[in-house]
């Protein structure tokens, strides 16, 4: 029988967390290279924190509340409750508080994101209303690494969706999110697995399955 060797992944939440219940649930296969060691919130009342302990998750609160504007302070603790836990990896999922550079350098390649647009393009918040207002034909989610600038980084992953004319930012977001939920666990496994690397700020995988290459939206026939 081959072991798979299981990297220690810390999901950092602030909501929701459907996309950590995604990486939850995919973590669940023996054959997933990466266990959910620890969900931290940052905020106590995060109802990703239900989720996650449902599923039989440790779950930890680090409030931010307390320490206001200092973030290294917030993340003198967070780096503790990481170290004490030997994480390997990050994946921030609807994290909604600014990193400090000293600690994304830290965690350099080691720290994922997901953002609701195909980056570049629509960075920071409202990505759908962006989205719509620019009138693209085709929207989607990126998972990146995470670097100083916001919703940047070395793109991992990416899924797109057709955007019809009557959506409405909501209705956008809903056929995004599953596709986020699809690339998420996807994108951990070829970084877990070690499939990835950068090369010239770009980041390359040895993993190619059998891409359906082409999305047009709208279509005429
Ligand atoms: C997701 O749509 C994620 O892509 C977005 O927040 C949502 C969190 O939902 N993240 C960003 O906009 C980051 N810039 P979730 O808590 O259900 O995963």
């Amino acid at each position: 029988m081959v072991t798979v060797v299981k990297r220690r992944v810390a999901i950092l939440i602030s909501g929701r967390g459907s996309n950590m219940a995604a990486l939850i649930a995919a973590a669940k296969s023996s054959d997933f290279p990466a266990e959910i060691t620890v969900v931290i919130s940052n905020k106590p009342d995060a109802a990703g924190l239900t989720k996650a302990k449902e599923n039989g998750i440790a779950t930890l609160v680090i409030d931010s509340a307390p320490f206001g504007k200092d973030r290294t302070a917030f993340e003198a603790a967070l780096q503790a409750a990481l170290d004490e836990r030997e994480i390997e990896l990050i994946c921030l999922g609807g994290f909604m508080r600014l990193l400090t550079t000293a600690f994304v350098e830290r965690w350099a390649g080691k720290m994922l994101n997901i953002h609701p647009s195909l980056l570049p393009s629509f960075r920071g918040l409202d990505p759908h209303g962006q989205a719509l207002r620019a009138g693209v034909k085709i929207s989607g989610a990126t998972v990146h690494f995470v670097t100083p600038e916001m919703d940047a980084g070395p793109i991992v992953m990416q899924g797109a969706v057709a955007v019809r004319d009557d959506d409405t930012p909501d209705t956008l977001a809903a056929r995004v999110l599953d596709i986020e939920h699809r690339i998420y666990p996807e994108a951990l496994r070829l970084v877990a697995n070690g499939d990835t690397h950068i090369d010239n700020e770009v980041c390359r995988t040895t993993v190619t399955g059998s891409p359906d290459d082409t999305l047009i939206s709208p279509t005429t026939i």
